[in-house]
């Protein structure tokens, strides 16, 4: 069996840089195929606002645009995919990001047998991250995402999903803050494209189009790593 074979539920990594359009797109294949998406970035905000001992941990780190340490964020990954919705296949949204995470989710899923099906690369240029991020919001009941440009609900303040009015801007979307997190970036998780393609499990995907156009690309790319 190779690295793409489907033993159990489909496991999706997305790689790509803060703003490559991760979020966005897990989203839609959650929608599509009924997967279930797992943000370590979204959990870590959760821990935060809950004020748990890695939330505080993670606080400051998240603040400066750096890495949390992968002892945190291995353990909220390891008890989150080990809940039930998550049986029937998962999207990973910002994990792995680094080599040692990468090892550490092939050991948590050898455990059942279980292998990656795709690492997904959504390829993008730096110098429109900042525009993309810098206008970023999402809705605070649902966690639907939007833009100030690209993307607007039907009705201005009402998110289209779940009719919600309240809309937050999170606290690393910053500029300066962007810079550290792109270094981040390509210092620490780029690395993993090559860790994914020497395992043949990677695909790679414009992420510089339109949000539809890249997700009826990904979709083709989920259906033949699942089907
Ligand atoms: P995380 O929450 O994972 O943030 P990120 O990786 O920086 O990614 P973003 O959420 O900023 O971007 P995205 O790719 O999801 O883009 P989105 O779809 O929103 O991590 C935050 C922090 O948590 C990290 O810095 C770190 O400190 C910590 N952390 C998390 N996981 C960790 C881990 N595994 N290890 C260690 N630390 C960890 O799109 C962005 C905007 O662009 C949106 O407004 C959207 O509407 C718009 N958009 C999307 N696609 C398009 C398009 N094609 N065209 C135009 N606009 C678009």
């Amino acid at each position: 069996m190779d690295a793409t074979t489907v033993t159990r539920a489909p496991v999706l990594i997305l790689l790509g840089p803060p703003g490559a359009g991760k979020g966005t797109q897990a989203r839609k294949l959650e929608d599509k195929y009924g997967l279930v998406q797992l943000s370590t970035g979204d959990l870590l905000r959760a821990a935060v606002a809950q004020g748990t001992e890695a939330g505080k941990q993670a606080k400051a780190v998240m603040e400066a645009g750096e890495l949390v340490s992968d002892e945190i964020v291995i353990a909220i990954l390891r008890d989150r995919i080990a809940e039930a919705d998550c049986a029937q296949g998962v999207i990973l949204d910002g994990f792995p990001r680094t080599t040692v995470q990468a090892e550490a989710l092939d050991a948590l899923l050898a455990e059942s047998g279980q292998k990656i099906n795709a690492a997904i690369s959504l390829e993008v240029d730096d110098a429109a991250m900042v525009d993309r991020i810098s206008g970023r919001y999402t809705c605070a009941g649902c966690g639907e995402g939007y833009h100030d440009t690209f993307k607007t609900p039907k009705q201005s303040g009402v998110c289209d999903h779940c009719g919600g009015t309240e809309m937050k801007r999170r606290a690393d979307d910053k500029a300066e803050t962007v810079a550290s997190r792109l270094e981040a970036y390509h210092a620490q998780t780029a690395p993993l494209i090559g860790y994914y393609d020497s395992k043949g499990a990677l695909s790679r995907i414009d992420a510089m189009g339109k949000i539809e156009e890249i997700a009826a690309g990904l979709g083709a790319i989920v259906e033949k790593a699942t089907g």
